[in-house]
């Protein structure tokens, strides 16, 4: 493989989606082919994978059944969209990954880090990213950074910040494979701070 896989992680309202456009901008304009992307991927499979999960239709879906189901999409995603860019050279922007998993399903949702994690690197046949940029922000904070209450109200403020530590605890095991950034710095600070490391690791790559 010759590409280079960066995956943004954080709470939700941490900024992923603005420093993703903003990453792959930065990149195109320096002549690289990017691939922007997020689970499920728009695989037929994993967009049934998706319905499972989301629909009303199946409320009350059993946890572990849950983490089977994004752990399947995740592999479907692996294989069928992330890996072929790779192999074309691409750089590979994704919107989440197997420490979503890890940290909701695993910490968060008590069903264990290290079966969440080997189930994932199962899947994906062990496709690791390059580089993972965690931006870290307060829940209280980065939830309210959207006007939606439901989503405030969604899981209770304990469940978001055992996420938060979750992502903080995995950054600092590997701290070569993880950038961690305040999400509370102004944006064109963020943004900087990642394409130098970004640019900086793909040299190094
Ligand atoms: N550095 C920042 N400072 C303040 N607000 C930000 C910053 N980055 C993004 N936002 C705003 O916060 C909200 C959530 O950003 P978004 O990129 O959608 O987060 P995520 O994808 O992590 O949920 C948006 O309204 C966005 O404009
Ligand atoms: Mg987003």
């Amino acid at each position: 493989m010759s590409g280079y896989f960066v995956v943004f992680e954080g709470g939700e309202g941490a900024g992923k989606s603005t420093q993703e456009a903003l990453l792959a901008e930065a990149l195109r304009d320096r002549g690289l082919t990017v691939t922007q992307t997020r689970e499920p991927g728009g695989t037929p499979a994993g967009e049934a994978i998706r319905h499972v999960v989301l629909s009303p239709e199946f409320t009350g879906l059993d946890v572990r059944a849950e983490a089977l189901l994004f752990a399947a999409a995740r592999g479907e995603h692996a294989d069928k969209v992330i890996r072929p860019a790779l192999d074309r050279g691409d750089v590979v922007i994704c919107d989440r990954y197997l420490d979503s998993s890890v940290a909701y399903q695993g910490f968060a949702r008590g069903l264990g880090p290290k079966r969440i994690r080997d189930l994932s690197l199962w899947a994906t046949q062990e496709l690791v990213p390059d580089l993972t940029i965690v931006l870290d922000i307060d829940p209280v904070e980065g939830l309210g950074r959207f006007q939606e209450r439901d989503r405030l109200e969604a899981e209770p403020m304990e469940y978001h910040q055992q996420v938060r530590a979750a992502f903080l605890a995995m950054a600092e095991e590997q701290p070569d494979r993880y950038l961690v950034l305040s999400a509370r710095d102004d944006r064109e600070t963020i943004a900087a701070a990642i394409l130098e490391r970004v640019l900086a690791g793909m040299a190094t790559a």
